[in-house]
């Protein structure tokens, strides 16, 4: 049968609050998981009442709220900031946090102290770290502490200095078969889900397939477990960025620019404020 038509014949299970072992339970019945990245309270509120499964804190943060080019910039502190303007709005849904650029991949001392100030400081409910193989000390040390950590393979915005463009990994089957052995350590070492970025649908459908933790895709086509993207992206606040997987759900940006227009020629012919408007 295929994938689509189980989801749809599975009824939807309403859960108060979404916990990892919620997630591993809607891959054991095939529903998919819904994930968008949030930053701060206002967006993630509302998208909590729209009913998202997963909020991830993503050091995207870095491009999307502060204007870098890359990941890179963004500092642990500035990552529990957000994350804790996220948590003061949520209700139901799982909070997964990244530990940002160098908060991690020195040693795994630093990587536990890292993962202990996020879930101290802002109240999140998981952290998520970029590798495999060359961070699994790193991540056994946190999994050690009761932290629940997701994975993240495939393009690893990160290290994007290492490999040079944002292009499709694990094309050529040397990287597919790296890519398929980290996300088996992964799972063994005890992640609770990882996401993959970027990869060939084919690569990703097999993993989906090889582990029994929920894969979430983003330019991993939909043979996988559930799907995230980042809210600016889909809700078309960030016009640059056309990647084919994005799907632009509001052209909000040009909503915007058109409302602050109207508002400075209400201003400018003093139409606003009119008399119901003031004191
Ligand atoms: O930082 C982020 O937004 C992410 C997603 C792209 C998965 O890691």
């Amino acid at each position: 049968m295929h994938p689509n038509l189980i989801t749809m014949s599975v009824s939807k299970k309403e859960f108060k609050k979404v916990t990892t072992h919620v997630l591993q339970e809607m891959k054991r019945r095939g529903e998919k998981i819904a994930m968008l990245t949030a930053y701060d309270y206002t967006l993630a509120g509302l998208i909590d009442k729209a009913g998202i499964d997963v909020i991830l804190v993503g050091d995207s943060a870095s491009n999307v709220m502060a204007g870098h080019e890359t990941t890179l910039p963004i500092t642990l502190d500035q990552m529990i900031y957000h994350a804790s303007s996220v948590i003061r709005a949520i209700d139901r849904a799982l909070v997964v946090v990244d530990l940002p650029f160098g908060s991690y991949q020195g040693n795994s001392k630093e990587a536990l102290n890292s993962a202990i100030r996020i879930m101290k400081e802002s109240g999140a409910h998981a952290v998520k770290l970029e590798g495999g193989q060359e961070i699994k000390e790193s991540i056994i040390r946190i999994l050690s502490a009761g932290i629940p950590v997701m994975g993240h393979l495939g393009l690893t915005p990160q290290s994007i200095y290492k490999y040079g463009t944002y292009s499709v990994r694990a094309t050529e089957k040397e990287e597919a078969e790296r890519l398929l052995e980290d996300a088996k350590i992964l799972e063994t070492i005890g992640c609770f889900a990882i996401v993959l970025e970027k990869i060939p649908a084919k690569l990703a459908a097999q993993v989906a397939k090889e582990v029994s933790i929920p894969i979430i895709g983003i330019g991993a086509g939909n043979g996988v477990d559930g799907q995230v993207l980042v809210l600016h992206d889909m809700l078309g606040l960030n016009t640059d960025f056309s990647p084919r997987f994005l799907r632009r759900y509001l052209n909000l940006g040009d909503q915007i620019k058109t409302a602050v227009g109207q508002y400075i020629s209400d201003v400018k012919s003093l139409d606003f404020p009119n008399e119901k408007e003031q004191y």
